[in-house]
């Protein structure tokens, strides 16, 4: 079920996105939030980051997971997501280091460093608020377009399409890595709330396949459509192909 909040511009966006996921840390401090990289939510890190310095919002308690990464970058790179968010966001507030997970881009062939990642989620009994963006093609995570989709995390070939996309992060395509690490569509739909969040006219598409497409493996963000509590917060360029 989606709520839909349609906002001005990017900043009272972000500021829609922050305040939610505050009320919930502040109702539960030890809340697991599911986080996610991409230009997107960055402004709502930054808003977040503000309240921790003005309202002392404390994050020492919280556990976060991140949705995806890419295969074969250290988490020191500066393109690799746990890179971007150690500096964007998880350094500048008080989160204890050992509850900041990521899924590893450094894979040894088995699946073992996915099944424990699966297993740690578990452990906190899962998900309680997971940030969500979307690729134009409907990918959420890295959950990408195909004749089927993955219930678990896995590792994902990503589309020409999105590589493109991605290519902006780097400095040239041809370092774009190939594979990602993603949770599947099961793990994002197990979560107990999401924050979606979309900018820009050039997603507007992608929000209308989301909250009023059929749904469909070749759209993956069509199957939020199932989920229970989805809260969708867009500007108004986004939000210009909704009958409101
Ligand atoms: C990526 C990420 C997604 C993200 C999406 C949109 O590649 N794997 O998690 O939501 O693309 O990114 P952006 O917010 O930069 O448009």
């Amino acid at each position: 079920m989606f709520k839909l909040r349609v906002a001005e511009d990017y900043k009272e966006m972000s500021a829609m996105g922050a305040s939610e996921i505050a009320k919930q840390i502040i109702e539960n401090p030890k809340l697991a939030l599911g986080l996610s990289a991409g230009s997107t939510p960055i402004g709502t890190y930054q808003e977040l980051i503000k309240l921790h310095e003005t309202e002392k919002l404390d994050f020492s308690q919280i556990t976060t997971f991140n949705l995806d990464e890419y295969v074969g970058l250290e988490s020191d790179h500066p393109q690799s997501f746990a890179h971007y968010m150690w500096n964007k966001f998880l350094s500048k507030v008080n989160i204890q280091q050992e509850n900041v997970h990521f899924p590893s881009g450094i894979l040894n062939e088995t699946d073992q460093t996915i099944k424990e990642y699966e297993q740690k989620i578990k452990e906190v009994n899962g998900i309680d608020i997971q940030i969500l963006g979307v690729g134009q093609n409907g990918h959420i995570g890295f959950n990408e377009p195909n004749r089927f989709l993955n219930k678990n995390t896995h590792i994902e070939t990503l589309t020409d399409e999105t590589i493109k996309s991605n290519a902006r992060f780097f400095n040239e395509i041809n370092v774009v890595p190939k594979k990602a690490i993603t949770m599947g569509i099961g793990n994002i739909l197990e979560t107990r709330k999401i924050i979606f969040m979309a900018y820009g006219s050039e997603k507007a598409y992608a929000v209308k396949k989301t909250l009023n497409g059929k749904i469909t493996t070749e759209y993956p963000s069509s199957f939020l459509q199932l989920h229970p509590d989805v809260t969708v917060i867009l500007d108004k360029e986004a939000a210009k192909f909704l009958s409101i």
